[in-house]
């Protein structure tokens, strides 16, 4: 019965802890990285229905640039805002995610994969079930990136 409580403790209590603990604070000044175009989906049933834009530090633009091969370290950062009604300006900001080349993440390709709300906390998504799918499918031939250099203006 102590086993089990102690297992249930682990499962509920921590877990959850070392899912969020995985996930690094959002980098600051990330907003002065090299930005995408802005990109609009305006199709209710697309997942991506909004406004988001895409950053990328120095070294994720160097692997845009080869368009298959990131080097470590490279991170890309998606703010993602709702549409304000009535028109197609930018709403309020809804969330952000972020993927790290971390060559730890073996499960993920080599990426850290990391969700958080508006306010810039982690939101505790698991990166092999909620991230990695889309990214392999679309993008598994371009080192699971599913933007490209053309969303840049370089
Ligand atoms: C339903 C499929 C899908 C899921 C699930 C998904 N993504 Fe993506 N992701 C995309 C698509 C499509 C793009 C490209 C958006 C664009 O080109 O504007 C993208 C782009 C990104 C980018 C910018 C770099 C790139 O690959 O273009 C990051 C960072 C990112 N996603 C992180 C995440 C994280 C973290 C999660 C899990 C919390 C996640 N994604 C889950 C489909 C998905």
């Amino acid at each position: 019965m102590k086993k089990l409580l102690v297992i249930s403790l682990i499962v509920t209590v921590l877990f959850p802890l070392i899912a969020a603990a995985a996930a690094p604070a959002l980098p600051k000044g990330y907003t002065g990285w090299k930005k995408s175009e802005r990109k609009l989906v305006t199709d209710k049933s697309s997942l991506f229905y909004g406004i988001h834009y895409i950053y990328a530090d120095k070294k994720a633009l160097q692997g845009y640039k080869t368009g298959s091969k990131f080097p470590e370290g490279s991170t890309i950062v998606v703010d993602y805002f709702n549409i304000k009604a009535g028109s197609e300006a930018d709403g309020p900001k809804n969330m952000v995610v972020m993927m790290r080349k971390d060559k730890r993440n073996k499960e993920t390709g080599g990426w850290l994969f990391a969700g958080y709300g508006a306010d810039g906390k982690p939101s505790g998504l698991d990166p092999v079930s909620t991230c990695f799918g889309c990214h392999q499918k679309d993008a598994g031939q371009r080192d699971f990136v599913i933007s490209t250099v053309k969303d840049f203006k370089l």
